[in-house]
């Protein structure tokens, strides 16, 4: 039998990937980024970049240079923003990919300007002000004049977005949103009055792009939303998407087990009897061990609990009430089986974490099977890719 579906695998429904594109769409005119960092949230950001270029997406948006290298050794050629900081060391490959970097000092721009300038470049840039979210960007009382230094002294370098980021977007009760708004609206105005108009304004993501219509500006950067996730279930209210992906493995052992008996590492000693299976599935593809003795999967679509700790590779769960079982059999981690759905923030609840970091960390093991018009189209597996290059 030739599958793609081997141990563990990952579902990526590009339809729905296009609905969530459009519903986010028709909630506002402005231009769209679409991060696709750490793996297009563990979507494979290839795939992810391929449909958005065919979505009529404006800019892609990553986190450092080798995520950026990706996508144009793909055959990627929408704009790709670097969000984070860069460093003097990634220039030449800033250049060579022509990716545009977010400016973050003083020292960087002047060695990417002279970098540009003995090519006979002008390259476009981005520009963060920190308006309070403490992490990276000008500080703000120091952006204006910064940024009027940068146009004025730097002709290799042209000024083509200037943002901000949230730091509580998705949260109703805290007004700490409000002031960073304020910020970014005061500085915007005193940096129009100053010529930089034809500069593309953004500021939000994917909660904000839903709270704060008044603040798309000139582009928006929803990541979440666009595979299908709210940062905050509240925020359901304001538009409909759907996840994306979906997490499956297969049953590999099915025993009877006595109370007594034992599962696992740290040795679980059951109080009563069971029919224990084996899954494929551990903590080294993104299955947490948090999880231990607390999660659930479903079989035939049935609820079945996770019994003792999660291991690397696979996981022990009662199966007890599951009927005519077998090896090979599906089992769905993240995603919907009968009238049972598993969600990628049900699993963050349980780890109190947040469904990003679920997402985020579904290991590169994991073979996944892109979807469209409800049939695979490709795959990606650890199986075909490049294990080394030599130096
Ligand atoms: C600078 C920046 N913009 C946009 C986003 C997208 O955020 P979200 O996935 O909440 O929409 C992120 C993600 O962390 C980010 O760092």
């Amino acid at each position: 039998m030739l599958t793609f579906e081997k141990r563990t695998w990952a579902n990526i429904n590009l339809d729905t990937f296009r609905y969530n594109i459009s519903k986010i769409k028709s909630l506002t005119k402005a231009k769209l980024l679409i991060p696709i960092k750490a793996d297009a949230y563990g979507h494979g950001s290839c795939e992810i970049a391929r449909i958005s270029e065919e979505l009529d997406i404006d800019y892609l948006g990553v986190a450092g240079i080798e995520e950026a290298i990706e996508l144009r050794e793909y055959g990627i050629s929408l704009p790709i923003v670097i969000l984070s900081p860069v460093f003097d060391f990634d220039i030449e490959d800033i250049i060579r990919y022509d990716i545009i970097p977010t400016l973050s000092d003083r020292k960087f721009t002047d060695v990417f300007n002279n970098y540009a300038k003995e090519r006979k470049h002008v390259r476009d840039v981005f520009i963060e002000i920190d308006t309070g979210m403490g992490r990276t960007g000008l500080e703000y009382k120091k952006a204006f004049e910064e940024i009027l230094y940068i146009k004025k002294k730097y002709n290799n370098i042209s000024i083509k977005g200037i943002f901000s980021h949230f730091s509580t977007a998705e949260d109703e009760i805290n007004q700490f949103a409000y002031n960073q708004i304020e910020l970014f609206i005061k500085i915007k105005k005193k940096l129009k009055n100053a010529g930089l108009d034809d500069v593309i304004y953004n500021f939000v993501n994917s909660a904000a792009l839903l709270r704060f219509p008044d603040m798309h500006l000139n582009m928006v950067r929803p990541g979440l939303l666009a595979y299908g996730l709210y940062t905050d279930i509240s925020l359901k209210k304001y538009i409909d998407v759907k996840p994306v992906m979906s997490l499956y493995t297969r049953i590999s052992r099915i025993v009877d087990m006595k109370k007594g008996d034992t599962v696992s590492y740290g040795m679980k000693i059951l109080d009563r009897n069971l029919k224990v299976a084996t899954i494929n599935i551990g903590y080294a593809d993104g299955f947490p061990r948090c999880l231990s003795d607390k999660g659930y999967v479903l079989v035939h679509g049935k609820l079945c609990k996770v019994l003792g700790n999660v291991c690397m590779d696979l996981t022990m769960i009662d199966v007890s009430g599951v009927d005519d079982i077998k090896i090979g059999d599906t089992v769905v981690v993240i995603g919907s089986s009968g009238n049972n759905t598993i969600s990628a923030d049900a699993i963050a609840k349980v780890c109190k974490t947040i469904n990003y970091e679920v997402i985020t960390r579904i290991g590169e093991r994991v073979t996944r099977i892109y979807y469209d018009n409800n049939k695979p189209i490709s795959i990606r597996s650890i199986a075909n890719r490049i294990i080394h290059t030599k130096l």
